[in-house]
């Protein structure tokens, strides 16, 4: 019988069956919650019915509540009304679960008096991610099963943990056979009745809490240990205190209604909003608007890399970990032996720190192929080059490549700043070639720009952005002008912290700036991690500027234990004595008369420079959406989540407070803060630039 749209019902015996299918996800929405209540109601009603299954259609069980009605009016029932529902039946509900029981869903399966679940199924509470906490009870119930630190772990971390671990941590109380979870739950709810088990509630156990009772401690060292984890992030402190609340003596509705004070002041905060919209935002980056309907993707079966320096080795690691085979092509058996002995030693590194299996380091090592021929690569689906950063040499190299790839094949560079037009017009075929912009360590960063030229095929627009999800990155597509997305807004970054400290600022003052304001680390220590000397032209730029100097005098940054900063044996940086003397005589050099720079001048300029930038780069179409902006410097330059990227951050501002802000920046510091005419016209318009 069907309830309504998404949820049908059935008896068999003495069971009643409740299944939930509503696509994607089967997140918690209106309907389904009224169906799901409905149902329930039916099966108490029904005198030939003895117990309840809960089960999912398609690909999981509930992945929490749906998240693109968080924030609007409530429509009953609402969850918590839900679970009332179902944690007061008159007769034992079974939570069925596989695939994913995730925020909500999850803290519904708690509320069933029994759970079952597949043994690849995973739980997990992940509202953290989305600068939230689970407030449907979760912070409740979740230690009140598997124990005070476990959940601190499970709703700070917001991972998922498998089916086998939840069994035994006693979330669940059994694994049910994988294919069969249907006949399974039935089984359960059988013997539940045969068994006259009792109603179940887990908002009564305590045995749970009893262990961590008289030990404070606990909270503390958790907090001390992450503390560097969670630093400017809200939700994971709000979720310590509500698994705290579940040690005080009171009624559990009372800590119920604490959860839910806190969940509300998350949900009002901009943090959460922020993260919401990286949730979104991430998903929507993945979909190529305006490709023809019936672009097919290619297949990808065997991938060559030209270059095996800092990039094309851990672009290889890539396809290795994706059981791709690679081809790697350099220029001497040297460079070769070099780059594969690397290669290796970081595989070892992961599988002595436990992250991957012994024998797995030799499985993708096997996948690996070096050679110092390119014809080599003549049968690879995709071609990677990741040579010097020089147009001659990139030039050179797809001229060569044009003659030995066989037709198909993809032609991909990772140049960070070269134009790829050029690039391809070395070759005959310019509509095979793509830019594939990788962001190191390549093995390890998340995001992959996939370059389109004013000539790439569709299908490979398809297909390569369909391999970054293939390999585990998140792929936005961007167009092809200088520095893309990501190094361009990084080019008016620096070119404002260059200016400000020139102009008077101290370079751990600009970093301090940017740390505050959540970025991982500083503008000049990220310049001494990546190295002073990449991307270095000792001939082109000869003293033009200070870290050229810096470079001159050895000084490229960590590598050399010094840069902006000295760095000791163990990389400790204190401030350089030696860099800021560079500074302040290039400065006289120039003419200028540093003077006191205030902090906020410091965020102002180079904020707002970066954010001017984006609107640029979204104007000339370089960026599709403003969504993707905030994904690539999220993803690939640490800005901070819970900021929602520099697009979402003006937004935030309100758009006109920006315009302002540039104007008055233009009238103290010249051109360079012009404002976009993006900005001005949506200004004019009433418009934010995630309308643009
Ligand atoms: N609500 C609404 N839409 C959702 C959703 C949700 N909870 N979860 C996923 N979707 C949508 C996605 O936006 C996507 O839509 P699209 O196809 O239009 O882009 C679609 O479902 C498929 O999602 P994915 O591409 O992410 O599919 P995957 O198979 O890779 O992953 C997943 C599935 C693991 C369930 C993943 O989507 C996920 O992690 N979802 C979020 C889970 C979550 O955060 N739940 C907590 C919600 S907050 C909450 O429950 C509050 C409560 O405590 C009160
Ligand atoms: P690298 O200097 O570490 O490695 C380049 C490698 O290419 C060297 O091992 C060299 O021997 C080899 N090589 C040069 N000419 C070759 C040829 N004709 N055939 C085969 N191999 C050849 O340089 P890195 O840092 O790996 O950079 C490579 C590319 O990746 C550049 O275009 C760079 O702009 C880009 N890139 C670099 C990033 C970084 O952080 N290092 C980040 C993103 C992109």
């Amino acid at each position: 019988m069907k309830v309504n749209d998404v949820v049908s019902y059935v008896v068999e015996g003495q069971i009643a069956v409740i299944t939930v299918d509503s696509p994607p996800v089967n997140a918690l929405s209106n309907a389904v919650r009224q169906g799901v209540a409905g149902a329930i109601q039916t099966a108490i009603g029904d005198t030939g019915v003895g117990a309840i299954v809960l089960i999912c259609e398609g690909r999981t069980f509930f992945a929490g509540a749906d998240i693109t009605e968080l924030g609007k009016p409530p429509v009953e029932p609402t969850l918590r009304n839900l679970q009332l529902v179902l944690e007061n039946a008159s007769k034992p509900i079974v939570a069925a679960i596989h695939g994913t029981a995730l925020g909500g869903g999850l803290e519904l399966a708690l509320v069933a008096h029994y759970r079952i679940a597949v043994p690849s199924a995973k739980c997990g509470l992940p509202e953290v991610n989305l600068g939230l906490l689970p407030g449907a009870g979760g912070t409740q119930r979740l230690p009140r099963v598997v124990g005070v630190a476990k959940a601190l772990e499970m709703v700070t971390s917001g991972t998922p943990i498998a089916a086998t671990a939840a069994k035994e941590a006693g979330l669940l109380d059994e694994l049910a056979r994988e294919g069969d979870l249907r006949a399974d739950a039935i089984a359960l709810a059988q013997r539940v009745l045969d068994e006259r088990r009792p109603l179940r509630k887990v908002r009564d156990r305590t045995d749970r809490l009893d262990e961590a009772r008289g030990k404070p401690e606990i909270f503390a060292d958790f907090r001390k240990a992450n503390a560097r984890k969670f630093r400017g992030f809200l939700a994971p402190e709000y979720n310590i205190r509500c698994i705290e609340a579940t040690l005080v003596d009171q009624p559990f509705d009372e800590a119920m209604a604490y959860e839910r004070s806190l969940f509300n002041e998350l949900m009002a905060d901009s943090q959460s909003a922020a993260q919401r919209h990286v949730f979104f935002a991430e998903r929507q980056a993945a979909k190529v608007d305006g490709l023809p309907a019936d672009t097919a993707t290619l297949p990808i079966a065997k991938v060559g890399v030209i270059g095996a320096g800092t990039m094309g080795g851990g672009i290889a690691m890539n396809f290795a970990n994706a059981g791709i085979p690679v081809t790697i092509v350099e220029t001497s058996e040297e460079a070769l032996f070099r780059g594969l002995r690397i290669i290796r030693g970081n595989y070892e590194t992961t599988a002595a720190k436990g992250k991957m299996k012994a024998s797995d380091v030799d499985t993708r090592m096997g996948l690996l192929t070096g050679s110092v021929a390119m014809e080599d690569l003549a049968d690879c689906d995709l071609i990677i080059e990741a040579v010097f950063e020089q147009i001659d040499v990139k030039r050179a190299v797809f001229g060569k490549l044009d003659a030995i790839a066989k037709s198909g094949s993809i032609l991909a560079t990772n140049t960070s700043y070269l134009d790829i037009d050029d690039i391809a017009a070395a070759t005959k075929r310019p509509a095979d070639v793509v830019g594939l912009h990788f962001f190191s360590p390549a093995n390890v960063m998340k995001l992959l720009e996939v370059v389109r030229t004013k000539d790439t095929k569709p299908e490979i627009v398809l297909t390569a952005m369909k391999l970054a999800r293939t390999i585990g990155k998140i792929g936005v597509l961007v167009g092809n002008g200088y520095g893309f997305v990501g190094n361009r807004i990084l080019a008016a970054r620096n070119a404002q912290a260059d200016a400000l400290v020139l102009e008077g600022a101290t370079p751990w003052a600009v970093d301090k700036v940017l740390y505050d304001f959540g970025f991982a680390m500083g503008h000049f220590q990220m310049r001494d991690l990546v190295g002073l000397d990449v991307g270095w032209n000792a001939k082109a730029t000869a003293s033009a500027n200070v870290r050229e100097i810096l470079n001159e005098m050895g000084r490229h940054g960590q590598k050399t234990r010094g840069g902006y900063y000295d760095y000791d044996d163990k990389r400790v940086q204190t401030p350089s004595p030696v860099a800021m003397q560079v500074i302040e005589d290039f400065a006289a050099k120039q003419g200028i008369v540093r003077r006191e720079v205030s902090d906020a001048e410091i965020h102002d300029r180079i904020l707002f420079a970066m954010v001017n930038e984006g609107a640029r780069i979204l104007d000339e179409g370089i960026a599709a959406r403003a969504s993707d902006v905030d994904i690539v410097w999220v993803t690939g330059y640490g800005w901070p989540k819970y900021r929602g990227g520099p697009m979402f951050w003006a937004d935030l501002q309100g758009l006109p407070t920006v315009l302002e802000t540039l104007n008055a920046l233009k009238a103290a510091h010249g051109d360079a803060f012009t404002p976009s005419p993006l900005i001005e016209r949506l200004v004019a318009q009433g418009k934010g630039l995630k309308d643009a």
